[in-house]
């Protein structure tokens, strides 16, 4: 459980990730039910996420990064970086979806040009971080 559970974990993000990038991409070229579909998508995977970090949290704790000099500033830069960013991005996710939902399309947009790269920094950080703590 102490490999496979971080793993999982890591996979729910990039599924989340790619599927905001496909949504993108759908909404860049005007196909909006594709794009609607896809971003409920990705909340769902980010949602997924969550509840196995938390799960990951109390049944396995976390684990210490050992790495020493250099590597270990940069380890811990993208670390609080990627966590104060992935707090923020709950709520985020939250208003934008609940704008869209009410089409609220412009104030939707709004946010969502803030939401989104928050997003793509935390799946991008988050395998960062995996890669770093459990090697390849
Ligand atoms: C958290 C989930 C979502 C995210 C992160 C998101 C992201 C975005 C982004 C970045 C844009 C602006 C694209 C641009 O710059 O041109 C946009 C526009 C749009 N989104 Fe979403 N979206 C989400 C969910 C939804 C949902 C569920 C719908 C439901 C139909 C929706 C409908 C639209 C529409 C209609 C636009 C075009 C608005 C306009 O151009 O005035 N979005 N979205």
């Amino acid at each position: 459980m102490e490999t496979w559970l971080p793993f999982v974990n890591t996979a729910l993000i990039a599924v989340s990730g790619l599927s905001a990038l496909i949504g993108f991409i759908a909404v860049r070229s005007q196909r909006i039910s594709l794009h609607h579909n896809a971003m409920l998508t990705a909340a769902v995977f980010a949602a997924l996420f969550l509840v196995v970090y938390v799960l990951r949290y109390f049944l396995l704790g976390t684990k210490l990064y050992t790495g020493e000099g250099w590597v270990r500033i940069v380890y811990f830069t993208v670390l609080i970086s990627h966590t104060i960013l992935a707090i923020a991005l709950g709520p985020l996710v939250l208003i934008t979806l609940s704008r869209a939902l009410r089409r609220e399309f412009r104030r939707h947009r709004a946010i969502a040009r803030i939401t989104l790269p928050v997003w793509f920094y935390v799946v991008v950080t988050g395998w960062i971080i995996y890669v770093m703590l459990y090697g390849l």
